[in-house]
């Protein structure tokens, strides 16, 4: 892939379709997941080819602990056998990983992978790759209120200190520069409780395909189409 100047610092991505692809396929909703696996794998050493220096992607979201029990721990151990698995070739390919989301209803398992993923790479300085785990933006913005309104009741903030960047540095993204495309595949059309605040001005992009069908040439689609958008953020050009 050319590194043109049009490439987006920031791509999220709503990984979606994993259960249809493995229903169309006589499959288990777990197996369509190990298969989203493999795509998110891929995704990542393509999008950091392609020079993108921030992915984040829907991995977990809070909602998903209402699915069968069955899946939720087929999700778990996947998250636990990617940690185990890639971790060394995340570290040499430069990718940091951070993970971003609610981290209480975890099993001690899956938080120490989390930990020691995210230790394991630190240094990396290609990409940043963010795993959005028990997150809801809903959650997010109304911790950040909370966080916001203390400051105030106890006279450490002043309401006229409260600013967009103020709101922005109380989001678990903060120090993260907003995606500027979104990806969702499997052609749905929503956001579903992501990153409501960050994507304000993002790009758009939604894939027909199934997230485990989503490769390299998808990934060159969603770019090019983002290229050729002209982005104004309000204003006329
Ligand atoms: C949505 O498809 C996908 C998920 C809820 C999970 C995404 C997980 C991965 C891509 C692989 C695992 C990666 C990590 C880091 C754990 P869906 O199940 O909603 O599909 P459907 O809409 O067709 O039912």
């Amino acid at each position: 892939m050319n590194l043109n100047q049009d490439t987006p610092r920031h791509i999220a991505i709503i990984m979606d379709g994993n259960g249809r692809w493995a229903k169309m396929r006589g499959k288990q909703r777990s197996e369509g997941h190990a298969a989203g696996m493999e795509a998110l794998r891929a995704t990542i050493r393509n999008a950091a080819e392609a020079g993108v220096k921030y992915l984040t992607v829907y991995a977990f979201s809070t909602e998903n602990w209402g699915r069968p029990q069955e899946e939720v721990d087929a999700l778990m151990e996947l998250i636990c056998k990617g940690v185990e698995m890639e971790s060394d070739n995340l570290r040499e390919g430069g990718i940091r990983v951070c993970v971003m989301g609610r981290k209480q209803l975890f099993s001690p398992k899956v938080l120490k992978a989390i930990e020691s993923i995210e230790e394991k790479t630190r240094e990396g300085e290609q990409m940043t790759l963010i795993l959005a785990l028990d997150y809801s933006s809903r959650s997010e913005i109304t911790e950040a209120v909370r966080q916001i309104a203390r400051k105030v009741q106890s006279g450490e903030l002043t309401l006229e200190q409260i600013d967009q960047q103020l709101i922005s540095d109380s989001l678990l993204t903060a120090g993260v520069p907003d995606p500027d495309l979104v990806i969702r595949t499997s052609g749905e059309y929503r956001l579903s409780n992501f990153l409501l605040w960050q994507a304000s001005y993002a790009e758009l992009y939604f894939s027909e395909v199934l997230w485990p069908d989503f490769d390299k040439a998808e990934l060159q689609k969603a770019l090019e189409a983002y290229a050729l958008r002209e982005r104004r953020y309000g204003l006329v050009k």
